[in-house]
């Protein structure tokens, strides 16, 4: 049973300029990350939040990264703490929406996509 709750202030958007922060109150049990509250508010309360993981806790995939309180983090690794917590996207990655970031090396990405950019 959940008996303590975080705040999180998670930066929303598709602009770093004209983004704002959404503001959930999430109900949580000690062990939980960052990254289950992340879910649990697009499970609960916003559908819309975009967020980017795979393995979860395994610490394995490294998708889930983003800044906490200021410090690029894993966010499944994060456990959540009392109070305010601050979630933003990866400060130096192209901004796709919200907390996902284009992470993909440029000399990765598909010819294709070059080719329809062009
Ligand atoms: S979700 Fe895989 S490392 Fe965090």
């Amino acid at each position: 049973m959940a008996d303590r709750s975080a705040r999180l202030r998670v930066r929303r958007g598709t602009s770093k300029r004209a983004g704002r922060f959404d503001e959930f109150e999430v109900a949580y049990e000690d062990g939980m990350s960052v990254l289950d509250a992340l879910r649990w508010i697009r499970a609960n309360l916003d559908s819309t939040l975009a967020i980017r993981y795979s393995c979860i806790n395994a610490n394995a995939c490294k998708t889930c990264m983003a800044r906490v309180n200021g410090k690029v983090e894993y966010t499944c690794m994060v456990k959540l703490t009392p109070g305010v917590i601050t979630v933003e996207p990866l400060p130096k990655r192209p901004l796709i929406r919200d907390l996902v970031t284009d992470i993909v090396p440029e000399e990765e990405k598909l010819e294709i996509s070059r080719k329809q950019r062009a």
